[in-house]
């Protein structure tokens, strides 16, 4: 049996999708344990594409139970889009929970992200799904859970409870005309009528797949940098992507966790504002942004791309306890001459080994990198370490040393036969 987390080790969409997919065979139950629908996975299937936002990506493992812990808040018009999406394409959901425990995305939250945001002097830049403002209600302690979509008199008292706040705020500083309690509760206790027998006690599930020996993941959706404490802050999101939240996001003790696996892009991409040292507003950027189709999944923005920086992945492997990476998009460099890795910045004379709290310090760091030789060659069919070109292994080498953590995965392509293990990562004797 083993419990391995998986988080994304940079600003997202470093591939978690593709690397929880092709570890799902091997795993019993994936979790998702932070966020919401502003995540956007890509998943290839052989000639299929999917694209998930708040479904865990082990849904396309048949047999493999997956759940949506109570750590993540839960749009449930998406939710039931998502598996209406997913039954339609022929795979079953007849193995997804929901924890009774998530808190529920509603209108209003969707509504003042964007307001909020168009008030921002510093904008952000959010996904506008409402995900600020949902983790704001549930620390307010004035949030719905989804338990309370079964209960028409509770959610009916708190809707009334949260409307006497977010009524009077949408109309007196916003301008808008506010919610009007009745329809609210008429459409929320439909999702709740439809995805009832979803709701569970999940943390228990996986207390009992833990009894049987089985293997869980659990998959960190964003990523370090954009972790509420770790991040780049303000310019993150609201919950906790680092391993650190597995924890309490899926309902385990955090000494139940075995391993803490690194998604980690053989570049850098950044969607939405904010620092970012290594990006590269050139042609280069250009080829990178075009080779790896770094188009966000959830909002289509164009991503920011950059070199490799090993000071912010250093940091995630510190933040994170990593003891495994995954590095993916491998293949996305192979037309290039020369690639970079950004080894310490340099700031005002002084040389940075450590990623800075101070993004006014971040905003003047200047990358420091090394220059290695490029493979000048397609290696999206190779299948084994041996076998990728000599550069490639000592690109990977060099990240390895740099970061002070082992390659356990590399990915060529997107499809799941596109992976190379130098290490297995789950337990695959049960
Ligand atoms: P996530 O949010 O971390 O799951 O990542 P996204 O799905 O948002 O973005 C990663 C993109 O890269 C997706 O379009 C994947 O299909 C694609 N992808 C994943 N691994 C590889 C790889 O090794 N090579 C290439 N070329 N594409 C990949
Ligand atoms: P996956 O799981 C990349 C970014 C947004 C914005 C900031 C805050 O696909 O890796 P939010 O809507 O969360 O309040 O926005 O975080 N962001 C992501 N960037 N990948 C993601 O998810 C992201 N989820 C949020 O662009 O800058
Ligand atoms: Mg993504």
């Amino acid at each position: 049996m083993s419990v391995v987390a998986l988080v994304g080790t940079q600003w997202g969409d470093e591939g978690k999708g593709k690397i929880t997919d092709v570890l799902a065979s091997q795993a019993d139950v994936v979790v998702r344990y932070q966020g919401g629908n502003n995540a956007g996975h890509t998943v290839v299937v052989g000639e299929k594409t999917y694209k998930l936002h708040l479904v865990p990506s082990g849904i396309l493992s048949a047999d493999t139970m997956c759940i949506i812990g109570n750590g993540v808040v839960v749009d449930p018009q998406v939710l039931c889009s998502e598996i209406q999406s997913l039954n339609a394409w022929g795979i079953s959901t007849s193995n997804l929970y929901v924890s009774e425990r998530a808190h529920v995305i509603m209108p209003y939250h969707r509504v003042l992200d964007e307001l909020e945001e168009s008030r921002r002097v510093s904008k952000i830049g959010t996904t506008a799904r409402g995900i600020g403002p949902a983790y704001v209600d549930k620390y307010m302690r004035m949030g719905i859970r989804m338990l309370d979509l079964k209960s028409p008199a509770r959610l009916e008292r708190a809707l009334e409870q949260a409307l006497a706040f977010k009524n009077p705020l949408l109309q007196k500083v916003y301008g808008h005309p506010g919610f009007d309690p009745a329809e609210l509760l008429e459409e929320y206790l439909e999702y709740g009528r439809v995805l009832a027998p979803l709701i569970t006690d999940t943390s228990l599930l996986l207390h009992e797949a833990r009894e049987k020996g089985l293997n869980i993941l659990l998959e960190g959706a964003q990523g370090t940098l954009l972790d509420i404490d770790h991040g780049t802050y303000p310019f993150v999101t609201s919950s906790n992507p680092t391993a650190g939240g597995a924890a309490p996001g899926a309902g385990l003790g955090p000494n139940q966790i075995d391993g803490v696996i690194g998604v980690v892009k053989a570049y850098t991409t950044r969607v939405g504002e904010g620092p970012f040292p290594t990006e590269l507003r050139d042609a280069t950027g250009d080829l990178i942004r075009e080779r790896g189709r770094e188009y966000g999944t959830t909002t289509g923005r164009p991503r920011r791309c950059g070199w490799f920086d090993a000071v912010m992945v250093r940091y995630a492997v510190r933040v994170n306890g990593l003891t495994g990476l995954a590095i993916t998009l491998l293949d996305v460099l192979d037309a290039l001459d020369e690639v970079k890795v950004c080894v310490a910045y340099e700031y005002r004379g002084e040389r940075l080994e450590h990623f800075p709290a101070d993004l006014e310090v971040l905003e003047e760091c200047r990358p420091i990198y090394e220059t290695l030789s490029g493979w000048k060659e397609e290696i999206s069919a190779v299948r084994s370490f041996e076998e990728l070109p000599e550069q490639a292994q000592a690109y990977l080498q060099f990240i390895a040393e740099q970061v002070g953590c082992p390659v356990q995965m590399v990915s060529v392509g997107p499809r799941r036969d596109q992976t190379i293990f130098l290490q297995p990562v789950m337990d695959t004797v049960q």
